[in-house]
């Protein structure tokens, strides 16, 4: 590309890329994967569609590099098991900060707003494990970052689940702190007050309809529901509106009405259960970014707070402890393809990730004289969803409708593609055979993964040819100055 051409494009498409920029579009990047995509692919698809904030659950260091100079804001989370350490010396978050914040804001120009202590510490289901840590490593993390001189650019925040309040009449208005925790949480609640620090809770619509089969479904999206739950002058049409409420009425009872709230994951995922579809999926997430491009707050708090939907990526290596659906929260699939529709910012759709390398186009899939009665056959299969994500494979989900062959034959491709196509990976006891025919059918898509290794192997090259195109350009415009003078001379 040539010098005057390049600084055509410049201009032509930096105040575009400024004008697309929607206010507020946030998104967690989680990289519990097998095969993540790499860290510069995903930066582009969050610049491609508008995303301005990025919450990452660990300070991950080719996120971090990949997001500099980019000007999307940066949450940088705290994994549960630092928080004993964090909070045992001032030293060890001193020096936490100085490697996981400060020299990224210095060096790789990013720009960190947000440090999330824990992630969702308080759970009941961790019972106690974190409540004597959580408060201690807070203040660490926040006296570290004064240190740093990094107290007024960088907040610190506790990301809560929303187990953390209750009502005890079921209307928002009877909200408060969850009694066992309650001293606790108002010693976290006034520190942060204190500090100009948000609270961050994560609301979970589908987890409610998935805990209660009687739940009402329409009161989990936002397009009115027949049976509002009227709440003195307020009538709540949905249970986001109404969940967040519950915690605001509950900051007011115990006197911070008027503290900052970021909501740090809202979502629905699109597999592993019944409710966990695309179409579902769609409603919910279409619901919080029109919410979020329309700048709406709820009944009680008119201001709207920032919003980071969750997430991003599906992401194939995630516990399912809570449930199969776990592996498939993504805005995105595991390769940065699209999912569903959605509308963002001025009217754009979701655009997928540009330049995902795949591995070859075949599958290892149950061959065709294999019999379903060979004593291999139930345990060959057992083993291959063992070592790979067959929670496509349950009741209700994408590929739940498939016979037993078409089965087996997921099993094995999962495992063949976790395994990288790998020679050798593709013997299940005789019953397994290579094809290059596409065995997806119906909503069940038969997965070809990202090609890791080819992914590293470009990068190189890439950085090099970018260098190359830098010192292009310092040459054009060396010439063009001498251009210049000769013709003054
Ligand atoms: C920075 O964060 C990483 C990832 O969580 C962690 O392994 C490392 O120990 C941290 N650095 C310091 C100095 O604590
Ligand atoms: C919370 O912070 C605000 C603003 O700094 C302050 O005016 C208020 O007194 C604080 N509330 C409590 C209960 O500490
Ligand atoms: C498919 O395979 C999984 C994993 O072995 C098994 O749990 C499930 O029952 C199988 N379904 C059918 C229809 O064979
Ligand atoms: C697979 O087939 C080969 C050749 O027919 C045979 O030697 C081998 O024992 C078989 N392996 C299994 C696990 O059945």
């Amino acid at each position: 590309m040539g010098f005057s051409e390049s600084l055509f494009l410049f201009f032509l498409l930096f105040p575009l890329s400024k004008i697309f920029v929607a206010e507020g579009l946030g998104v967690n990047w989680g990289m519990l994967a097998t095969h993540p995509l790499p860290a510069d692919i995903v930066v582009k698809l969050l610049q491609d569609n508008g995303f301005d904030k990025v919450k990452l659950f660990e300070p991950d260091s080719e996120a971090l590099k990949a997001l500099g100079n980019t000007g999307i804001q940066v949450v940088v989370g705290i994994p549960n098991e630092f928080l004993a350490p964090l909070a045992s010396s001032v030293q060890t978050a001193v020096n936490w900060v100085m490697q996981n914040v400060s020299t990224y804001i210095s060096k790789d120009g990013v720009d960190i707003r947000y440090v999330a202590v824990g992630n969702e510490p308080f759970l009941k289901t961790y019972k106690d494990s974190y409540l004597g840590t959580t408060f201690p490593a807070l203040k660490n993390i926040q006296a570290a970052l004064i240190k740093a001189g990094l107290g007024a650019q960088v907040k610190v925040t506790v990301p809560l689940n929303a187990d953390v309040y209750q009502t005890d009449n079921d209307l928002p208005s009877g909200g408060d702190f969850r009694a066992d925790i309650h001293s606790l949480l108002v010693s976290i609640v006034e520190f942060l007050n204190d500090s100009a620090c948000p609270l961050t809770i994560n609301i979970y619509p589908f987890l409610s309809l998935y805990a209660d089969a009687h739940f009402p479904i329409d009161y989990a999206f936002f397009s009115g529901t027949s049976s509002p739950i009227v709440d003195g002058v307020i009538s709540y049409t949905n249970v986001f509106e109404a969940n967040y409420d519950t915690l605001i009425w509950a900051l007011e009872k115990n006197g911070f009405p008027s503290l900052s709230v970021i909501v740090g994951e809202i979502g629905w995922p699109t597999d592993g259960d019944p409710n966990a579809n695309l179409d579902y999926a769609r409603r919910f997430n279409q619901g919080i970014f029109n919410r979020i491009i329309q700048g709406k707050g709820t009944p009680k708090r008119t201001t709207p707070p920032d919003i980071y939907v969750f997430g991003l990526i599906d992401e194939d290596a995630k516990s399912i402890l809570p449930g199969n659906f776990e592996r498939h929260w993504g805005l995105f699939n595991f390769d940065g393809t699209l999912k569903y529709p959605l509308v963002m910012g001025n009217g754009r759709n979701l655009v997928p990730a540009k330049g995902v390398n795949y591995m070859a186009r075949k599958w290892c899939v149950l061959s065709p004289g294999a019999n379903t009665m060979d004593p291999n056959f139930a345990e060959s299969v057992d083993y291959a969803c063992t070592f790979s994500d067959c929670t496509s494979l349950g009741y209700g989900s994408s590929c739940g409708g498939l016979d037993v062959r078409s089965n087996a034959s997921y099993a094995y491709n999962m495992y063949y593609q976790a395994a990288n196509q790998k020679i050798g990976e593709c013997q299940f006891a005789n019953l397994s055979v290579l094809t290059t025919t596409d065995p997806s059918q119906g909503t069940c898509r038969y997965q070809i993964m990202i090609d890791v290794s080819k992914h590293e192997r470009v990068r190189k090259p890439t950085t090099s040819a970018a260098v190359r195109e830098q010192k292009t350009v310092i040459v054009a415009v060396l010439l063009g100055l001498i251009w210049i003078i000769s013709i003054m001379l």
